[in-house]
């Protein structure tokens, strides 16, 4: 799709909507404020999808943005590169553990449910102080949470979570640690009124909803894009600094995308007001697919954009979104995704899918990225 073209279609579930693919104009709307993720009325609003982050938009008030703006500067403040810098180490011995597991295991071993599933929710385990003895139950509630294509679990999941880090952040208020809960539980006690536990319960489950699917999705697809190209493999084994190069190459071809290459889909937003873009109008309260995929594969943006290149260089990647809502775990996320590669490919040196691309199903049905398992051969 050609930057600044802007295509009627429809969604997966009926709705009318408009597709933008090119890398340009999809980054211009990302940081566009005229299109957000509210919506005056969000049960009669068109969508992707009727349920989880691709579902419907948000109700508007007056002050979501300012909101909005307020949980980004809390979060933000908590997740900082110096918190982040110190986890390191915790993440490495994660990465070392689940990688002594996988040495263990009898080959072909499923590389998703050993590492690629455990991975995100141990290190928010880290993130949120939470302790060993109540780690399975944390993990089970999160992967339970983010089954988006399954209400009824999904439902069960979010219940369990926000009753769970409602308590952390009861006991974070009692007695302080270094960990996210302890800073949200401080803004309740500077000002309650606006921070009240319930709103913050929301804004740390948000952080960790947001923190586990993705993440597995791109080291399910990292690990297939790599493993099965044995001279880019062979490159960064023998090469390691070129780790952080190919985790943002990966991270450009993982881009989610729609089961099916022809349903449109892209990162949703609704239009607050009547936008024209490029010559087409898009009217007040009508969804707009920024389609990341596409932009990403955009050949004007990026030569021979389809082949996997972990020597290419800079930060183009649309997989953490930009503008008002930029993943404010992509530092993180990247982090695990290095020391992940970097672990794997030298104690690793020959591992290999252990079936064709084709047999590997996605994690959300709906969705063509991820995994439900993945086996592996070395
Ligand atoms: C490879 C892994 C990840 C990917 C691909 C990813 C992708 C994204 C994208 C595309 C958005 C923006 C959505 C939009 O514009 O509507 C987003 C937002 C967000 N992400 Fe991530 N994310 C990842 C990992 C993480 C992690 C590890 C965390 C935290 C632990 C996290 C926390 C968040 C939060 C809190 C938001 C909401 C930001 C806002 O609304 O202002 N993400 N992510």
């Amino acid at each position: 799709m050609e930057d600044g073209e802007v295509r009627r279609t429809t969604t997966a579930s009926g709705h009318p909507a408009w597709l933008v693919g090119g890398h340009g104009t999809v980054r211009r709307l990302l940081t566009d404020p005229r299109l957000d993720v509210y919506h005056e009325d969000p049960a009669g609003a068109p969508r992707c999808f009727d349920s989880g982050p691709f579902g419907p938009p948000q109700q508007w008030t007056p002050d979501a943005a300012d909101e909005h703006l307020r949980m980004r500067r809390l979060v933000g403040r908590s997740m900082s590169a110096r918190r982040l810098a110190g986890l390191r180490p915790r993440i490495q011995a994660i990465v070392d553990g689940l990688l002594d597991d996988l040495a263990e295991a009898p080959r072909p071993a499923d590389f998703h449910r050993l590492v690629s599933a455990p991975l995100p929710p141990l290190v928010l385990r880290e993130l949120f102080g939470v302790p060993d003895d109540e780690g399975a139950d944390f993990d089970g509630w999160l992967h339970d949470a983010i089954s988006d294509h399954d209400p009824g679990r999904m439902v069960r999941g979010i219940t369990g979570l926000s009753a769970y880090v409602g308590t952390l952040l009861q006991r974070r208020a009692a007695e302080p640690r270094g960990d996210v809960p302890t800073d949200l539980a401080a803004a309740h006690a500077e000002d309650p009124e606006s921070w009240t536990m319930e709103r913050l319960t929301r804004v740390a489950c948000l952080v960790l909803l947001a923190g586990v699917g993705p993440t597995m999705d791109a080291i399910d697809d990292s690990l297939v894009r790599l493993s099965a190209d044995a001279d880019q493999w062979a490159a960064v084994r023998e090469d390691p600094e070129l780790v952080e190069n190919a985790v943002e190459e990966l991270l450009r071809l993982s881009a989610i995308t729609a089961a099916g290459t022809r349903t449109p889909f892209g990162i949703p937003r609704w239009a607050a007001t009547d936008v024209t873009v490029d010559g087409t109008t898009i009217r007040k309260g009508e969804l707009v697919l920024l389609d990341i995929h596409a932009a990403s594969h955009d050949e004007r943006h990026i030569a021979e954009p389809d082949r996997l290149d972990v020597r290419r260089s800079g930060k183009s990647t649309l997989i953490f979104g930009a503008g008002a809502h930029y993943c404010l775990g992509a530092p993180l996320a990247r982090m695990q995704l290095s020391i992940l590669f970097h672990t794997l490919v030298g104690r690793f040196p020959a591992m290999r899918p252990a079936v064709p691309p084709e047999e590997i199903r996605p994690r959300d049905p709906r969705l063509a990225v991820g995994s439900t398992g993945l086996p592996v051969a070395w």
